[in-house]
């Protein structure tokens, strides 16, 4: 445990900082997260203080020995991080000076907690951002092994929620693998302004000392280095963006989530749940919940509010940093972790789903969502497409109040819609052959399915 705890900036003042508002203001319970990002930083620092000549390369190899030891304390749990150190950058330097003495101090010259704060955050959603990338591939892997197992089982295609035409469940499945897709995309695309270094630009106007910041930056493994110091240390826009992206993500899954919930439900009973994914009641024996699609259509609304939360925090702000912005943390951590874990148990529990495929056989070869084959069909025969519209409407309205599913109608029924109506109906009055009959680019057909499933897979 550390020992007689200083705070960074206590020596202009006459009066110790009250312990109430020390207790308010400590930040240690939530940047703990953060120690490797801030050894690793200080580490990069020191070695470029040592390489200028600005530290003694005796004193930077002590220092960077000092930080080693650290991050094994923290690690391993000997080292407790305590809230009277203010913040993480506190506690490793407080722990860095009992170590090896006064000369730890070397270590924050040319070096500000703005410039250093700024660097550990951007380290960490590095980390993250690769995390995600990855749970989203083993999603995306998921969701193509479900169109190739599915990619010629007919579901119901919905509109309004409302069914609407039949189509290859495969084509389902590939349209969520598109969304991830682009999720992961965004991702990729924030890393781009993510991997900026700030380090070098101290407090906000830069420093006296011949820094090395490129130097710093490529020792980081950051792409660049930032073009202007006040902007380096006062910039959350890439938080903003990455909690946006997270939030996409989680709207993404409470999407699927809300399929899962009805598919799964007695009244559709399109899906079947594996029983490790599913809870029961402790008073209805016949329940079987959808728990974990529940939990992440509900984790969407946490993920939102970190987005409003960190918009909120930064609206009106005045350059370059201010305290507040100590407030990002907890809602950048909550995303992260919410939409990693939510992905990573989402991918598991589809893995462990099954389509009813003999019940959706039977729903699908009896309903009307066959009905635009019969306007479509009429379109074939030179009848306008809304007059078609208007004769399958009627067609429907019959089939409704006789009671007989549109295969079934008799040909003599028909051709009292139309007479432009002969025997080849019936070949489009099933779902595959709706399925089928569709030709255009992207569509559900098995054809179009499979050319899809064929580029997903070169994707991945
Ligand atoms: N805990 C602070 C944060 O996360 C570190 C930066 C402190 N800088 C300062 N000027 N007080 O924002």
């Amino acid at each position: 445990m550390s020992k007689n705890k200083e705070l960074l900036w206590q020596s202009r003042f006459s009066l110790p900082f009250d312990r109430d508002a020390l207790l308010f203001s400590s930040s240690v319970h939530v940047d703990k997260k953060l120690y490797r990002e801030d050894i690793r930083g200080s580490i990069a620092h020191v070695t470029m203080l040592a390489e200028e000549q600005i530290v003694s390369r005796e004193d930077a190899e002590q220092i960077t020995g000092g930080l080693r030891e650290i991050e094994v304390e923290l690690e391993n749990g000997s080292l407790v991080p305590q809230w009277e150190d203010e913040d993480i950058h506190t506690v490793i330097e407080n722990r860095l000076k009992e170590k090896i003495g006064t000369v730890a101090g070397k270590l924050h010259s040319g070096r500000s907690r703005n410039d250093q704060v700024a660097t550990d955050t951007r380290l960490y959603l590095r980390g993250r951002i690769t995390d995600l990338d990855e749970a989203l591939g083993g999603m995306m892997k998921v969701l193509l092994d479900k169109a190739r197992t599915y990619g010629e089982t007919i579901i119901f295609g919905y509109t309004h929620l409302q069914r609407a035409q039949p189509i290859s469940a495969g084509h389902y499945y590939l349209a969520y693998f598109n969304m991830f897709n682009r999720d992961r995309q965004r991702l990729c695309d924030l890393l781009k302004r993510v991997n900026v270094s700030p380090l070098g630009a101290a407090a906000f106007a830069g420093s006296t000392l011949p820094l090395n910041p490129a130097r710093t930056a490529e020792l980081l493994g950051f792409d660049s280095l930032f073009p202007n110091s006040i902007d380096a240390v006062s910039d959350r826009d890439i938080i903003i963006e990455f909690i946006s992206a997270c939030a996409t993500v989680m709207m993404h899954l409470s999407r699927f989530a809300e399929d899962v919930i009805l598919w799964s439900s007695y009244e559709f009973g399109y899906l079947e749940i594996s029983d490790a994914f599913a809870t029961g009641s402790s008073l209805m024996p016949q329940k079987k919940n959808a728990d974990i699609a529940e939990l992440v259509r509900g984790k969407t609304g946490r993920v939102y509010g970190n987005l409003m939360t960190i918009l909120t925090i930064m609206k009106g702000l005045p350059l370059s940093y201010n305290r507040d912005m100590q407030e990002d943390k907890p809602p950048l951590f909550d995303s992260a972790e919410t939409t990693l874990q939510s992905l990573k148990i989402f991918s598991k529990m589809l893995e462990n789903t099954a389509l009813k495929e003999d019940r959706l056989a039977k729903l699908t070869a009896e309903d009307l969502s066959l009905a635009t084959e019969i306007a479509e069909y009429l379109v074939r025969k030179q009848v306008p497409f809304r007059d078609a519209h208007r004769i399958t409407g009627k067609i429907v309205t019959w089939s409704i109040s006789n009671g007989v599913t549109l295969p079934k109608i008799p040909l003599g029924q028909f051709r009292e819609f139309s007479d432009v109506i002969e025997n080849d109906i019936y070949d489009c009055l099933k779902p595959e052959a709706s399925v089928n009959s569709k030709k255009t680019h992207g569509s559900c057909s098995f054809a179009s399915v499979a050319a899809q499933i064929e580029e997903a897979g070169k994707l991945l």
